[in-house]
């Protein structure tokens, strides 16, 4: 069979690639359903984009490829499209955009734009050959037990990145980038939770606060989880993109209080109290106890000196840590780093030495923030990419 353009991945990018490139177009997929991380995202409410999108909220080799596709499908518009189809939505936090209903209305809004720009949708299909000539690309195609072959002028690298193989992930784009001479920058988990050696946080299993973390390459103000097998939540999500192994962190428990005054105005008024009880109106109860020795918290305010409260103070305001590793692909969110952007056009997303050859979404090295950010980069490259087809 023949068609103009066929897409390797019904995810995210490769749907909104399709209801741009339309008529012609067949999208193939290996999974049963198209979107199924769109499905469970934002915790089934999907994170769909974030008011704030712009560039620097992006990670790659090379910090200005995205700005083009960014700039010519934006946040705004993905709103819009949103509008039109009348799927409800709020602001959470910090510009993050969810669905007031299920994520499975994003999905089912994608069909339908791609039914009605008529574009062809195959799943539980699979890659076997893929040859490329003069004409275009050839591909043998496993579907329904049968072998099938297809040809096309465009074809579009849409099958994401490696997070969660248990989900359906592959690094075929990769491999058949490699194959057409593009180069891919070391691939790794993003947006994953950090692991310590075990037990190490298991009597705080549960608990929540806000905090700074840092390291010197980023610092984010957002709330921390520990976990039986480390740390979670927003805030280590987000410094996990930036963190290396055997790297410090650190964590500031009290972001945005003077900790040292806060102690020396209560210890001048409420002087028999604990220290303890003091830090707990301040931290969690459980957290003062986990920190109590290790940082000799114990008897009244009065009994402490403004050099220990200063010192106290200092701890709780650059608590360091060593993660000995990450969950990895189990867990992350994205894969940091993908198909290098030298080799593309950011107008286009095309390959620069293979006319018709195009990679957008999640398997391009271009990897967002936490919030919302990933989703808009796939909106705004499948965009790209449509358009030009
Ligand atoms: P995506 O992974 O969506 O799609 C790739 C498609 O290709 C899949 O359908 C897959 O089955 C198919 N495929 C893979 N290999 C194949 C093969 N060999 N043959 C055929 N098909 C193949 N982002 C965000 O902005 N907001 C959020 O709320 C969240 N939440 C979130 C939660 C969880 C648990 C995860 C894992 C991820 C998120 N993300 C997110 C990230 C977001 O899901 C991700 O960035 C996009 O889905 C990437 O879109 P793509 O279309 O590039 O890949």
């Amino acid at each position: 069979m023949k068609f103009e353009t066929v897409i390797i991945g019904a995810g995210a990018a490769g749907m909104m690639c399709a209801a741009q490139s339309g008529p012609g177009t067949l999208v193939i997929d290996h999974a049963r359903a198209p979107g199924e991380k769109i499905r469970i995202s934002g915790g089934g409410r999907c994170n769909f984009t974030n008011l704030h999108a712009g560039p620097e909220n992006f990670l790659s080799a090379n910090p200005h490829f995205c700005k083009s596709a960014l700039a010519r499908y934006t946040q705004w518009d993905f709103i819009d499209l949103v509008n039109r189809h009348r799927i409800s939505w709020h602001e959470k936090t910090f510009g993050q955009l969810f669905c007031d209903g299920k994520a499975t209305q994003i999905v089912d809004m994608l069909r339908a734009e791609m039914t009605r720009t008529g574009a062809t949708l195959w799943l539980q299909t699979r890659l076997a050959d893929l040859r490329h000539g003069p004409d275009g690309f050839t591909l043998d195609l496993d579907r329904e037990g049968a072998r099938q072959t297809v040809t096309c002028r465009n074809l579009v690298l849409a099958s994401g990145g490696k997070s969660i193989p248990k989900m359906g992930a592959t690094g075929l784009a990769y491999d058949i980038a490699r194959r057409f001479g593009l180069t891919v920058t070391e691939t790794r988990p993003a947006l994953v939770p950090f692991t310590f050696p075990r037990g190490r946080f298991a009597p705080l299993a549960g608990v929540s606060l806000p905090v700074r973390l840092s390291n010197p390459r980023a610092s984010f103000d957002e709330a921390l989880l520990f976990t039986h097998r480390g740390l979670s939540g927003p805030a280590v999500l987000q410094l996990s993109s930036f963190w290396r192994e055997g790297e410090e962190i650190h964590v500031n428990l009290i972001p945005g209080l003077d900790l040292f005054e806060t102690l020396r105005a209560a210890r001048a008024t409420a002087g028999r109290r604990a220290l303890k009880t003091e830090l707990a109106r301040h931290l969690p109860a459980r957290l003062v106890d986990f920190l109590a020795p290790d940082l000799k918290i114990a008897g009244r305010l009065a009994d402490q000196s403004d050099a220990r409260l200063r010192a106290l103070a200092g701890a709780l305001s650059d608590w360091r840590l060593r993660p000995s590793g990450t969950e990895g692909w189990r867990t992350a969110e994205v894969t940091l780093g993908g198909v290098d952007t030298n080799g593309l056009s950011s107008r286009t997303m095309e390959a620069k030495t293979v006319p018709g050859l195009f990679v957008i979404g999640e398997a391009v090295d271009v990897t967002g923030w936490l919030g919302g950010y990933n989703f808009q980069w796939a909106w705004s490259s499948g965009h790209a990419a449509g358009a030009a087809i």
